[in-house]
């Protein structure tokens, strides 16, 4: 199977992976043949790509980082911590079990690379956001070979990030227009607005609200609400900042289209030791796949090859198969192939 854009599908392709609703509803089967009205309703309610599978991808297999299962139920807990913050006392619990949930999830695929974190729709966004803020610093956390105690924490952190959000107005989070001053200074402070609630409310560790609190500071100093600068910032805030960048470019918005995992990773690399932590880019590039198993790839050769393996010691030669031939190259290690270079990341 492979991933394709919603708006590169075309009927009679078949879907190789369920589309679930954020209620855990499945909307469209696995094995489904599309349809233009299948495709047309994928593209109205906002699912940036699906899984197909076809002649050339019938033999791959995706695995994904947590199951099916869990993202859903960690989905509908997520909706409900974040719309019930003045109820409290029940979801101090949930972030607890999903975190721990994640974290042994994680530890049990420790081998698998991330490919594509997540098929989204708009309207799950900031849930779907939370959850892979949290289960990308759980696999960070994972890389640096953290205590499990300390990753659930961490996950926990990266649930969370976000819930001072639910203190702003949703006219100016969802405006799609250039904010004011005013209110860029609004939407910023959910950082601290997010902080302080955790703290008040929630019995979870300082390290988990001060990440909250942290995960909009850079690494060189420029960013909010402490203007704080490389170590100065939690280890939990340098981890969040990283995934959550991550997560934002490869999702598409309202305000903005998607990136693909290649050009987000170079953005983190582009950022590396500015935006970001270089201990912590190291770690993550050896965990997400900047070229995900199924993607279709242009070689400098002219030839287009399918990914059907990724290596974690050099994640952007990954293994690939020749689309027509069949023949399989292996990007870092075939030695006849070391001035062949990919050029392309093709949709068809
Ligand atoms: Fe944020």
């Amino acid at each position: 199977m492979r991933y394709i854009p919603v708006l590169c599908l075309k009927e009679g392709m078949k879907l190789g992976k369920n589309i679930y609703s954020t209620e855990g509803v499945v909307l469209l089967a696995e094995d489904v043949i599309l349809t233009e009205e299948y495709i047309a309703s994928l593209i109205k309610i906002g699912v940036n790509g699906v899984y197909i599978d076809d002649n050339i991808s019938s033999d791959i297999v995706v695995q994904n980082i947590i199951s099916d299962e869990l993202r859903i139920e960690a989905i509908k807990s997520i909706k409900s911590i974040y719309n019930n913050s003045r109820n409290i006392g029940r979801t101090i619990n949930m972030v607890e079990n999903i975190a721990k949930s994640i974290m042994f999830e994680i530890l049990r695929n420790k081998n698998i690379m991330i490919n594509m974190i997540d098929i989204k729709t708009f309207d799950d966004y900031m849930y779907t956001h939370c959850l892979n803020v949290g289960v990308l610093a759980a696999v960070v956390g994972v890389g640096l070979n953290l205590d499990s105690k300390k990753i659930e924490k961490l996950t926990a952190a990266g649930l969370l990030h976000d819930i001072g959000k639910v203190f702003i107005a949703k006219d100016v989070l969802n405006k799609t227009e250039k904010l004011t001053q005013e209110e860029e200074k609004l939407v910023e402070s959910h950082a601290e607005l997010g902080y302080r609630y955790i703290k008040q409310y929630y019995t979870i560790p300082v390290t988990s609200y001060v990440g909250v609190l942290q995960h909009h500071e850079r690494f060189d100093g420029k960013g909010y609400p402490d203007g704080k600068k490389g170590e100065e910032i939690s280890q939990f805030g340098r981890i969040i900042c990283l995934c959550d960048a991550y997560d934002k470019l490869v999702t598409e918005a309202p305000t903005r289209k998607a990136c693909i995992p290649s050009e987000a990773i170079e953005y983190i690399m582009a950022n590396n030791g500015q935006m970001f932590d270089p201990k912590l880019v190291k770690v993550f590039l050896r965990r997400v796949a900047p070229y995900p198993i199924g993607s279709i790839l242009r070689l400098s050769n002219g030839e287009k090859v399918i990914v059907i393996e990724n290596n974690e010691e050099c994640s952007i030669r990954p293994k690939v198969r020749n689309v027509e031939t069949q023949e399989v190259y292996d990007l870092t290690y075939d030695w006849n192939l070391r001035n062949v270079t990919i050029v392309a990341v093709e949709d068809m």
